[in-house]
C-alpha cells in the first residue's frame, strides 16, 4: 500500500508488540516514565511521532492510548543501537491511573511508531515551547538537534542547531516534569507556573516573548500544549514571521487513520479548510495552517 490518505500505509509500517515495562518511575506530581523494552520499535521511531499504548487482556479501557516518544534507550555497550522507548504520562483517567500502577516486568501492547513526527529543522536556534505536559516530544528532537544521537531506520540526517531553547509552562513547580533531563542535554530551560512557585510567575507566551526578544540567530518554534496556549504561540510566530510548528493532542481511537476521531481543521492552499487525521497527518502540522 503506496498511498499515504490510506490507513493501511501507516499500519503496514507500524510494528504491534507486546512489551515488557523495564521501569515506571515518578519525575513529578502525578507524572511517571515509563521506560519499556522494544528494541525493533525503538530503532524506528522519530521525534513527534507516537505509540499507541493498551493493557493486554483488559477491557476497561477497551482502546489504546496514545503517548509520544519521549526518548529512545541506548544501553552502553550496544555500539549505539535501541534497546527501549521512554515515555512520559500525566495521570489524567483511566489508562494514565491503570500505567502508574505498573511494576518493573508487567507487559503492554504497544503498536507504533505512527504519525508524521517532527521534520528535521533547518536553524540557528530551536525554540521548543511546552506547556503542561506539552515537553514530552521534546527531549528526543532536543538530543537529534543537538548532534548527540540519531533517530529512525535508516537515522535520518539532520542539520546541528547550535543553540536550543525550551520554554516550559506548567500550573506549579510540582508539575514540572524532567527540567533535568533537557539541562543535562544542554538545553536553556525557562519556566514559568500560573501560580509562581518556579520561574517565571505567568505564562509560557511572556517567557517566549522575552526569549524572542533576547534575539540569538534565525529561529524556529515547536510547540505543544493545550490549545489555546498553541494557538497563542502560532499567533506570536505570526506576528514575528518564524516558521512554527504544532504537535496536537487531539483525542484518539484507532491511532492509524481508520475511525476520523481525531480530526482537526486544516488550512488547504485555496484559503479553504478541510478536515484531517492528528493520527497520520499530524500530530505535527504547521502552526499557520491550524484552523483554531
Ligand atoms: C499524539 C499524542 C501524543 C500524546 N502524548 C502524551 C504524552 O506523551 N504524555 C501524556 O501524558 N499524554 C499524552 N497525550 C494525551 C494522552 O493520550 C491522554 O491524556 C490519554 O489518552 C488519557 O487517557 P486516560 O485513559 O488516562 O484518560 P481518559 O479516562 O480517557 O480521560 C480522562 C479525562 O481526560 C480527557 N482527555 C483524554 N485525552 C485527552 C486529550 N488528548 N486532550 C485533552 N483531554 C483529554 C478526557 O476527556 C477526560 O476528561 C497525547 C495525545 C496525543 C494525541
Ligand atoms: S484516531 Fe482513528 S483516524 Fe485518527
Amino acid at each position: 500500500m503506496n498511498n499515504p490518505l490510506h490507513a493501511a500505509y501507516y499500519a503496514d509500517r507500524a510494528r504491534c508488540e507486546r512489551v515488557r515495562v523495564v521501569e515506571n518511575v515518578r519525575l513529578a506530581r502525578d507524572t511517571f516514565r515509563l521506560r519499556m523494552e522494544c528494541p525493533e520499535l525503538a530503532c524506528r521511531i522519530v521525534p513527534g511521532q507516537f505509540l499507541m499504548v493498551r493493557l493486554p487482556e483488559c477491557d476497561d479501557p477497551l482502546l489504546g492510548r496514545p503517548l509520544a516518544l519521549y526518548d529512545t534507550v541506548v544501553d552502553d555497550g550496544k555500539r549505539g543501537r535501541p534497546s527501549g522507548v521512554d515515555v512520559v504520562y500525566l495521570v489524567v483517567g483511566k489508562m494514565t491511573g491503570r500505567l502508574a500502577a505498573l511494576a518493573a516486568g508487567a507487559e503492554l501492547e504497544v503498536w507504533g511508531p505512527l504519525g508524521n513526527g517532527f521534520a528535521p529543522q533547518v536553524a540557528e536556534h530551536l525554540i521548543m515551547v511546552a506547556g503542561g505536559i506539552g515537553q514530552t516530544p521534546f527531549p528526543a528532537l532536543a538530543r537529534e538537534h543537538l548532534g548527540k544521537r540519531a533517530y529512525g531506520d535508516p537515522p535520518r540526517q539532520v542539520k546541528q542547531v547550535p543553540r536550543v531553547t525550551l520554554c516550559y509552562g506548567a500550573r506549579s513547580k510540582e508539575y514540572l516534569a524532567g527540567v533535568e533531563d533537557f539541562e543535562s542535554l544542554g538545553v536553556e530551560v525557562h519556566t514559568s507556573t500560573d501560580d509562581g512557585s518556579a520561574g517565571h510567575h505567568g505564562l509560557v507566551t511572556d517567557v517566549l516573548t522575552e526569549v524572542l526578544d533576547a534575539g540569538g540567530g534565525r529561529a524556529r518554534i515547536v510547540c505543544c500544549g493545550p490549545e489555546p496556549m498553541m494557538e497563542a504561540v502560532a499567533r506570536l510566530a505570526a506576528e514575528r514571521e518564524i516558521p512554527a510548528q504544532v504537535s496536537l493532542e487531539t483525542p484518539m481511537a484507532c491511532g492509524i487513520g481508520i475511525c476520523f476521531s481525531c480530526v482537526t481543521r486544516v488550512r488547504q492552499d485555496d484559503g479553504g479548510w478541510d478536515y484531517r487525521r492528528t493520527c497520520v497527518e499530524g500530530p505535527v502540522f504547521d502552526a499557520e495552517r491550524i484552523e483554531w
